[in-house]
Order: structure tokens, then C-alpha cells, then sequence
């Protein structure tokens, strides 16, 4: 299978925002996952875990999203600042009803992203807020002067500004975010955007409530009305084994056809981004409009015996898959999709990391971040793959996914997707540049679809070096077993 790598062709930069993460306050992402309290037994900094910060930390992760989801549309970010004892409790009406006691609000996130060297991307209450209560947030984070919100942040412990540069404009407005029609959010996307300010020579980045899957008519009725007062849109797709939101499908143990189904639902990302990004471009010819991807990932049945709300499942080789193949995409769409936030970090779908108590496990996924964190910033560039068509009862996919990134020191990553979950493909990678003197190293991560970690094995799948790489003139030989992540560097002469 031969892949040709073109480094005169680019279509731009990976914007490092498309490595993006996303937390809500849904199950045990952020309590438990990410916070315990400066008190607890766990080891933690300022009350957040450090096994999980420093898992997270060895990501880069560029941008972290909070409080949701549709947790932001029932959220008032007073109730989360001052006083942990006297913050207000209320109940998680989206996600299992539980109590929330804010004791994770403002201050506490934004820790968290000191932690972790990330910026904030904060999703703001349109479904169920005012006007006021969102500008007043902005002014608490931003403003550097006296003002009634810089105060109250003094009052709260905190001198200097947060600066905090990503804004979303509600979420899921078209559902969970107030059922709303885009002519109507559209509107209130313009009169919020208004009141969200600049304090001092920092300037925000405005992101507009997008669309459910191939809702293209939002899209466009959002970028002609309220294109002008934002810099970009978002748009939300999961992969479901499934259609049916009541049998999703498990996380484990599934069929060969589920597996493929899987893959070729996730591969409908590329049409999604082309036609979103189409919509935006002729709306905004300039190109000044960006498409956020703000919530992709798996969704499967949540593990049996555990809070539906909660959203906990297990992560298996195949959502390797999943991650990689997404990435790839955003990566070639780097001109289109400006920053991407998998959902979610911790603890909920297609996790990072996954926690019980005091131990902790890095998922497949988290693996597939690390191997493709190098792609953050650098030159995409072309790459072309021979590939050939495999099916499984109603499902076909190409057998080879691919993308490749050139960075600041010349060297070429490539990374590649096995999708057969029974053939091994020998690659040959042609390049220009490539000599017998160049040097290329590999991981490779996978081999069996369905296997996972636990926290009695939690690294039964992990990346190993990829073995068997020939180097001669002009290309590179190397086998990705079935249902395998590879990511392979080279260093031309
Ligand atoms: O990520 C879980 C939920 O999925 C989010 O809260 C919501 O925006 C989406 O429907």
C-alpha cells in the first residue's frame, strides 16, 4: 500500500487549539476526575489530582472547555465564586440530578488550566441567563482596572486579570441550551456578542452556538445573521455505534459489524467539517469565520451497573481509532477547523484518563493524543494513500487513513490508521528528501480491536516502538498490525 507524501502542498497550520479538551460538570469528570479538595488523601495541588494533571500535562493540551455542555445553560458563575462554604448548592438538572455544591467554580478552573499551560474556553448561560450576568462574567475575568466585577475578583483573592480569551455563546442552543429556532438564537447571538468586551488591549474570541450533525440550515441562518459579530461557529457530532439514543451500543465486547459501523460513522467527520466550513465560507468569503468542533467523540451505553446520567464507559482500542481518524481529518480541514475539544476529559465517553478512588488509567485515546501531539502547530501537508475498500455486512471503509504535518525543524510526521481488524498493511511511504542517511522512528498502538485497560491491567494497551522499519532511497517500509494507530517520524538527510 503505497502513501505518497507531498510537502510542497499544504493548506496551512494545524492550529494547535484542534488538540483541544473539554470538562463538564456531568458525573465524575469534574469531581472526582479532576478535583478532590485541597483536603483529600488523593495527592493533589490546590485540590486537583496530580496523577490526572500530570497525565494531562504530557498531552500539551492547548485549550480546555468548561463548565459545559449543556451544564453551561443552567449554570450562574456567581454561585461558583467567593467562599467555598458559602457558595450556593444546587441540582444538576441535565445530568443525574445530583447535587452541585460549586465548589469547583472560577477561581478553582482556571487553576486548573495554570496546571495544565492551557488557555480557558469558557461556555457562557444564554438558554437560561441574562445579558448582564454573561458581560459581567467577562468584566470578572478580564478587566484589569477598578470596576464593580474586577473588584469582586480582588475581593475573591485574585489581583490580576484571567485573561481568558475563548467565549462560547450558549450551548446546543438549537436543544438542551434553550430549544431555540437560529433565526431566534442568531439574534441573541448578536445581542450577547455586543455586550462581551474587550477590557484593556485583550481581545476575545467569540464562539457562536453551532449545529447538531448536518444541520447545515443553522449553519448558514447563524453565519448570515450574527457571522459579523462573532469569529466562529461550532458544530457537534458523536459517533454512535447505533442511531438509536436508547441503545447506543456497549463500549466493550462488540461485533465486528458495530466495529466497522463505528468507524465509518466517525469517518462522516470530513463531510461534516467540508460542508460546514462550504457554508461559512460563502457566507464570510473572507475566510475570517473559524469552525469549532467543540464536541466529538463516542457515546456508547454507559457501563452497566453505573448512573445513566453520568456518562462513564470504558475505552477501547477501537475509540483509538476513533480519535486518530478524527484527527487526521481536522488536521487536512486545518483551514476550516480552527480549534476541536473531545468530550470529555475524564471520567465521561471518550475519556483521557479514567479514575477509581485513587488510581488512575490512561485510556487508548489518551495514547493516540500523545502520539499525535507533535502534528500541534506544525504544516500540514498533502498525503495521498493507495487504499482499498473492506466491508462487513452494511459497512465499508478504506483500509488506511492517513495525514502528515511537517515541523519548524523539517522533519515529517505521518500518522496512520490500520482500520482492518483482521490484515496487517505493509506501508510504503514515498517522500522526496528521503535517503538511506534519514532517520525514522515509530510507535505503533493496537493490534486487537476490543481490548482495554483496567485498573488491575491499566497498560495492556499502550504504545510500543514500531519494529521493522526499512529506510532506502525515496521511501520507508513499515507494517501496521490490524486495528492499529501509528505514528511515524521522519528526519530527511
Ligand atoms: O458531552 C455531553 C453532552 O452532549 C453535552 O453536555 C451536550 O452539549 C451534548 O449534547
Amino acid at each position: 500500500m503505497r502513501i505518497i507524501i507531498n510537502p510542497n502542498r499544504s493548506v496551512g497550520t494545524i492550529n494547535p487549539n484542534i488538540y483541544g479538551h473539554f470538562a463538564e460538570h456531568l458525573g465524575r469528570c469534574i469531581y472526582e476526575g479532576l478535583w478532590v479538595g485541597p483536603d483529600s488523601p488523593i495527592p493533589n495541588e490546590n485540590g486537583l489530582r496530580s496523577d490526572v494533571v500530570n497525565a494531562l500535562k504530557e498531552l500539551h493540551v492547548p485549550v480546555l472547555r468548561w463548565p459545559g455542555g449543556c451544564f453551561a445553560d443552567t449554570y450562574h458563575w456567581r454561585d461558583g465564586v467567593g467562599p467555598a462554604e458559602s457558595r450556593k448548592t444546587i441540582v444538576n438538572t441535565n445530568w443525574g440530578g445530583v447535587t452541585e455544591d460549586n465548589r469547583f467554580g472560577t477561581h478553582e478552573f482556571m487553576e486548573l488550566c495554570r496546571q495544565l499551560g492551557c488557555e480557558a474556553y469558557f461556555s457562557g448561560n444564554v438558554g437560561s441567563g441574562t445579558v448582564q450576568e454573561f458581560s459581567d462574567w467577562v468584566e470578572y475575568c478580564n478587566m484589569p482596572g477598578v470596576s464593580p466585577m474586577a473588584d469582586l475578583r480582588r475581593a475573591n483573592g485574585r489581583e490580576e486579570p484571567f485573561n481568558v480569551k475563548y467565549w462560547g455563546i450558549g450551548n446546543e442552543a438549537w436543544g438542551c441550551g434553550g430549544n431555540m429556532r437560529p433565526e431566534h438564537y442568531a439574534d441573541l447571538c448578536r445581542q450577547y456578542s455586543t455586550y462581551l468586551r474587550d477590557y484593556s488591549d485583550h481581545r476575545i474570541y467569540k464562539i457562536a452556538s453551532g449545529a447538531n450533525v448536518a444541520d447545515y440550515e443553522w449553519t448558514r441562518k447563524v453565519a448570515e445573521i450574527a457571522g459579523g459579530t462573532i469569529d466562529a461557529v461550532s458544530l457537534h457530532y458523536y459517533t454512535l455505534p447505533h442511531d438509536e439514543w436508547s441503545h447506543k451500543g456497549a463500549a466493550t465486547g462488540f461485533t465486528r459489524e458495530e466495529y466497522y459501523a463505528t468507524l465509518k460513522k466517525t469517518l462522516r467527520m470530513k463531510e461534516l467539517v467540508t460542508e460546514h466550513g462550504r457554508i461559512l465560507r460563502r457566507a464570510d468569503p473572507e475566510g475570517r469565520l473559524g469552525l469549532v468542533v467543540d464536541e466529538w467523540g463516542t457515546w456508547y451505553d454507559v457501563e452497566p451497573g453505573t448512573n445513566p446520567g453520568f456518562l462513564y464507559q470504558q475505552n477501547t482500542v477501537r475509540d483509538a481509532l476513533v480519535a486518530a481518524l478524527n484527527l487526521n481529518i481536522f488536521n487536512d480541514h486545518c483551514d476550516t477547523v480552527v480549534m476541536a475539544n473531545i468530550a470529555q476529559t475524564v471520567n465521561v465517553l471518550q475519556a483521557m484518563v479514567l479514575t477509581e478512588g485513587a488510581k488512575m488509567l490512561k485510556t487508548p485515546t489518551y495514547h493516540v493524543f500523545r502520539m499525535f501531539r507533535e502534528h500541534q502547530g506544525a504544516r500540514q501537508v498533502e498525503t495521498y494513500a493507495e487504499t482499498k475498500l473492506i466491508s462487513c455486512g452494511d459497512w465499508s471503509v478504506p483500509n488506511i487513513h492517513v495525514s502528515a504535518s511537517e515541523g519548524a525543524d523539517g522533519s515529517v510526521l505521518l500518522t496512520a490508521v490500520n482500520l482492518s481488524d483482521t490484515d496487517a498493511a505493509p506501508l510504503e511511504v514515498l517522500m522526496d528528501g528521503i535517503t538511506e542517511k534519514s532517520t525514522v522512528t515509530g510507535e505503533i498502538l493496537g493490534g486487537d480491536a476490543g481490548a482495554y485497560n483496567t485498573f488491575e491491567k491499566p497498560d495492556a494497551v499502550r504504545p510500543a516502538a514500531l519494529g521493522g522499519v526499512e529506510v532506502k532511497g525515496g521511501g520507508v517500509k513499515a507494517v501496521l498490525p490490524a486495528s492499529s494507530v501509528a505514528a511515524i517520524r521522519i528526519v530527511r538527510e
